[in-house]
C-alpha cells in the first residue's frame, strides 16, 4: 500500500495540480494566499486562481478558486500575478493568455473585490506593448513610497530574449509603460519578477528561462534575487545574467513571491516542486492532487545577501517536543508522524555533521574540511540519488522543516535554504542525526495536526 503524499500543514489543493503562489495580501483582517491551479487535472492544461486564507499564517482554510479563465481575454489560463489593497478595494492583478489561431496573446487583467469572497473581473488593463511577443506576463505591484505604484512585468522581446518591464500608475487603475527594468542575452524569457525595498535596499526577484522559441516550450528555469544598488532606471537596464544569486537550492523552489505585513514584515512564498515530465506524473500517481507552496518564510538581508528564515508564527507554535536516543550512529529520533520541526544550534564548524531523514529519503552533509553542503534525496524516476553541493563557510545552525512529503532546510539561521518534495517510502518517520558536538542543543519538536483544512469545520463534520 503506497504511503500518501498529502501533506498536513502546507497550502495544496484538494484536487488538481498547484503552481505560482498569485496576489499574496494582508486584506481586512485576513493572510491571502492564491495560487495556479488546474482544477480539473494534474497537469498544466488549464490554469485558474485557487486562494487560501489565514488569521495568522499558521492556520489555512481553503477557500476554492477566486478567478477563472471564462473571458475572450483569459480563456487560456488567468496566469499569475499578484494583488494590493488601494483604498480599501482587494485589486488583483494578473495576466490574462488567449490563443488565436496559435498565437499567443496575453493582457495585464484587473479583478476587484470588497469582501474578499467576490472577485469581480474589470478586464484588461494594457496589451504587450511593440516590440515584445505574447510572452509578457506575471504583473507584481508595489505601491510607491512618494505616492502611485509600479508594476514589473515579465517578458520576452521582439529578439526572442528575456526581459523585465516596468510600469507606472498614479492610482492602479491607469497605466503607463515605464521602460525596460533589465534584459537577458542567455534567457528566452524571465517569468514573475517582483520588485520591492527590503531594509531600505531595493531587490529583485526573477526567474529566468531557456525556452525553445521555435517550439514555444520551457527547457528550464530557476528563482533567483538580488540587493540592487539604486531602483529600476530605465535609461540603464539592468543585465539579468550576472549578479544573482539563487534563492534556494534544494531541488522544488520556483516562482517565488513576497509581499509585506501589517507589522512590516516581508514574507516570501514559492511553488514548491518544479518537477518536470516522468518526475511529476511519477510523484502524482495515485494522488488526487499535485505540488504545494512551500512554508511561508521571512525574507531578510545580511549586507548583499538575501535571506529566509521560518515565520515567527511557525517558529512560536508550541509542539510536543519528542526526546532521542543515542545509538552508534548517533542521535535517532523516531517521531509518530512526519509533520515535526527540528533545530540544532552551536554547531562545530570544524566538524562534519549527518542528517538522514526516514532512513534515507532525504539526507544532508556538512563537510568541514572542503566547506561544503551536500543534500541528497532518493530519486523516484530510477535508482541512485538526486544531489546538490555548494559552498558552505561555516555551520553554525540548521532548522529542519518536514511534512508528510517535504523538507525544508534552513542553515546558520537562513543564510542557505534547501526544499524538497520527498517521496514516503516507510511509515516509520526517523531522523538520524550524526557529529553533533556533545553540548549543542538540538530540539525535534512535532507539528499540531490542525493547521491546514479543505473545508470549513462546520462543513466537514456534516
Ligand atoms: C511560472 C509560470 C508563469 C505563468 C504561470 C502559468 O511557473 O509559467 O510565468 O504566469 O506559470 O501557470
Amino acid at each position: 500500500m503506497p504511503i500518501s503524499k498529502k501533506q498536513s500543514w502546507h497550502i495544496e489543493p484538494p484536487w488538481g495540480l498547484l503552481n505560482d503562489p498569485n496576489g499574496l495580501v494582508w486584506y481586512k483582517g485576513n493572510y491571502y494566499a492564491f495560487f495556479q491551479w488546474n482544477r480539473f487535472a494534474k497537469d498544466h492544461s488549464s490554469k485558474a486562481w485557487g486562494f487560501a486564507t489565514s488569521p495568522d499564517l499558521v492556520h489555512w482554510q481553503f477557500r476554492g478558486s477566486a478567478l477563472l479563465p471564462d473571458q475572450l481575454y483569459d480563456a487560456q489560463g488567468v496566469y499569475s500575478g499578484s494583488a494590493l489593497e488601494i483604498d480599501g478595494r482587494l485589486c488583483l492583478y494578473y495576466t490574462g493568455n488567449a490563443k488565436q489561431q496559435g498565437r499567443r496573446i496575453s493582457h495585464q487583467c484587473l479583478a476587484i473585490s470588497t469582501d474578499g469572497r467576490h472577485f469581480r473581473k474589470e478586464g484588461p488593463l494594457f496589451a504587450a506593448p511593440a516590440g515584445y511577443t505574447g510572452h509578457f506576463r506575471d504583473p507584481k505591484v508595489l505601491a510607491v513610497l512618494q505616492g502611485g505604484y509600479q508594476m514589473v512585468v515579465g517578458a520576452q522581446r521582439d529578439n526572442g530574449l528575456g526581459a523585465v518591464v516596468l510600469y507606472t500608475s498614479p492610482d492602479g487603475f491607469r497605466w503607463s509603460y515605464g521602460g525596460v527594468v533589465g534584459t537577458s542575452r542567455e534567457y528566452q524569457m524571465i517569468e514573475c519578477p517582483e520588485l520591492f525595498r527590503l531594509e531600505d535596499a531595493p531587490v529583485l526577484l526573477y526567474c529566468p528561462q531557456h525556452r525553445d522559441n521555435a517550439a514555444d516550450t520551457s527547457l528550464d528555469s530557476f528563482s533567483v534575487g538580488r540587493v540592487l544598488d539604486q531602483g529600476p532606471d530605465a535609461s540603464r537596464p539592468l543585465d539579468l545574467d550576472t549578479g544573482w544569486q539563487r534563492l534556494d537550492e534544494g531541488f522544488d523552489f520556483y516562482a517565488p513571491q513576497t509581499f509585506r505585513t501589517p507589522d512590516g514584515r516581508r514574507i516570501l512564498f514559492a511553488w514548491m516542486s518544479r518537477l518536470e515530465g516522468e518526475a511529476e506524473t511519477a510523484f502524482g500517481a495515485g494522488e488526487p492532487r499535485i505540488h504545494c507552496l512551500t512554508m511561508p518564510r521571512e525574507l531578510f538581508r545580511r549586507g548583499q545577501r538575501l535571506c529566509q528564515r521560518p515565520v515567527r508564527e511557525l517558529r512560536e507554535l508550541p509542539g510536543t517536543p519528542v526526546p532521542g536516543e543515542t545509538t552508534e550512529s548517533g542521535r535517532l529520533y523516531r517521531p509518530f508522524r512526519r509533520a515535526f520541526r527540528f533545530t540544532a544550534t552551536e554547531l562545530a564548524a570544524e566538524r562534519n555533521l549527518d542528517l538522514t531523514l526516514h532512513e534515507g529519503e532525504w539526507s544532508f552533509h556538512y563537510d568541514a574540511a572542503a566547506h561544503t553542503v551536500t543534500v541528497e534525496r532518493r530519486c523516484w524516476t530510477g535508482p541512485g540519488q538526486d544531489t546538490r553541493t555548494v559552498p558552505l563557510s561555516a555551520l553554525s545552525s540548521l532548522e529542519l522543516w518536514c511534512d508528510q512529503s517535504s523538507a525544508e532546510l534552513f542553515l546558520n539561521g537562513g543564510e542557505q535554504v534547501f526544499s524538497a518534495r520527498i517521496w514516503p517510502a516507510s511509515s516509520q518517520a526517523s531522523l538520524l542525526i550524526a557529529g553533533l558536538p556533545p553540548e549543542s542543543p538540538v530540539q525535534l519538536t512535532l507539528l499540531p495536526d490542525d493547521l491546514y483544512r479543505y473545508l470549513p469545520k462546520e462543513e466537514e463534520t456534516q
